[in-house]
């Protein structure tokens, strides 16, 4: 079974919704680790009770690349293969992409290229956009930005707020960030540009 890591800084309600899908058996995966990088998120507390091993690995005070290095090594040490950030809120260094070359997918609340960053939900929000939604995507150097695995369109109504909108986002991030694990542990693709190619399964 491919052993999953989730690293998270909050709320933790995307991991739970993967957990919830590796659980019914439709992601064929195993959560070996769950990291917070923030001592109040909520996140590890639901890992906790779940029974999966959780650690808190607070990042305050330390520069990226030793962080990152203590990162590294509490995932190898559990035999992790894909790193999932699930609501991840720090820039990973260029040392930890490449200890997991195309193995490590973020989701981010908005149809990236627009609005990466904090708060991209008001963002797309105050721009008057009349179409968001979310992006699950492999992660590199760059901010909310390498290939995209799927997208989830979500349509702006006249009533809505930010926080309205940021609901339903969220329904359909919970979807297809499970969508996407479960397609890519058990499809075959490739990455080709910036582009990620899901091959036809034959027979
Ligand atoms: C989610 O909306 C996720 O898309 C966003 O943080 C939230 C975390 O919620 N991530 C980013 O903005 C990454 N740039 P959660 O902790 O309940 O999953």
């Amino acid at each position: 079974m491919t052993k999953l890591g989730i690293l998270l800084s909050g709320r933790g309600s995307n991991f739970q919704a993967i957990a919830d899908q590796v659980a019914a058996g439709n992601v064929p995966a195993e959560i070996a680790i769950v990291i917070a990088n923030r001592p109040d998120a909520l996140g590890l507390e639901s890992a906790r009770e779940r029974g999966l091993k959780a650690i808190l690995l607070p990042s305050k005070g330390l520069d990226r690349e030793s962080y990152d290095r203590q990162l590294i090594a509490a995932l190898r040490e559990v035999g992790v293969e894909w790193v999932v950030l699930a609501g991840y809120m720090r820039l990973l260094s260029a040392e930890f992409i490449r200890a997991f070359p195309q193995r490590i997918l973020n989701i981010h609340p908005s149809l990236l290229p627009a609005f990466p960053g904090l708060d991209a939900q008001h963002q797309a929000f105050d721009y008057g956009v009349k179409v968001s939604g979310c992006t699950v995507h492999f992660v590199d150097e760059h901010l909310d930005h390498g290939p995209i695995v799927m997208q989830a369109a979500v349509t702006v109504a006249n009533d809505d707020t930010p926080e309205s909108l940021s609901e339903r986002i969220l329904v359909e991030e919970h979807r297809i960030y499970s969508e996407s694990l479960r397609r890519l542990l058990t499809e075959e693709w490739r990455i080709e540009g910036r582009r990620v190619l899901f091959s036809p399964s034959i027979g």
